[in-house]
């Protein structure tokens, strides 16, 4: 048994293959935290459906039921403060949270993206990496504040781009480091909330 595991939440939109990277990572004895809930903003989101298979508890919250993002944003806060959670991971999940929220779970909330922070925030990373001719590329895993996609980076992973790369072969080599850098993140901020400086 693992001596009070920190309890984690991954909010997610989609396929969700961080999800999984995190809950396979977590569920390692020598990790001292707990995958407590999975959430998406979509109930169609293929993550649920990993969740499902895996025993992994999960809910969606639909944002498209609610009047306004705040709101969302509230019913969100209420599920993770009901779960107990102490640390919420972003995982490709394609919101804009309020900043009201995201100032109420400062330090304890953290996002993954793909791109070499601080260059390319927003959507459509690799693209706008092969147009501007980069050489390099990237993900990034950082603490989320008010500002999309601003925050200390807490890890950062680089990939070549190939002349032959089109967004799709650069994301999926991004995708793969991805992989490598969020537990390696997820390490980290344990550690830094095991023993505050
Ligand atoms: C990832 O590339 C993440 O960085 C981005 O959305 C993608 C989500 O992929 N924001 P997945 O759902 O974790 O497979």
């Amino acid at each position: 048994m693992k001596q009070q595991p920190t309890k984690v939440a991954v909010l997610f939109s989609g396929r969700g293959s961080n999800l999984k990277t995190l809950a396979e990572h977590m569920a390692q004895a020598n990790v001292p935290a707990e995958l407590t809930l999975a959430l998406s903003n979509r109930p169609k989101a293929g993550g649920l459906d990993y969740c499902a298979r895996q025993g992994i508890a999960h809910q969606a919250i639909d944002h498209k039921l609610f009047e306004s993002r705040e709101s969302f944003d509230a019913e969100l806060d209420a599920t993770l403060r009901a779960a107990k959670i102490e640390l919420v991971c972003c995982a490709g999940f394609m919101r804009l949270l309020s900043a009201g929220f995201v100032e109420a779970w400062r330090d304890r909330i953290i996002n993954i993206h793909p791109s070499l922070l601080p260059k390319y925030k927003g959507l459509h990373t690799h693209a706008r990496a092969i147009e501007a001719g980069d050489s390099v590329h990237g993900c990034s895993v950082h603490y989320m504040r008010p500002e999309m996609d601003e925050g200390p980076v807490i890890v950062q992973k680089q990939v070549p781009i190939m002349p032959e790369d089109t967004p799709d072969t650069l994301a999926e080599r991004v995708l793969q480091q991805e992989h490598i850098a969020y537990p390696e993140a997820l390490d980290a901020v344990l550690k830094k909330m095991a023993s505050p400086a």
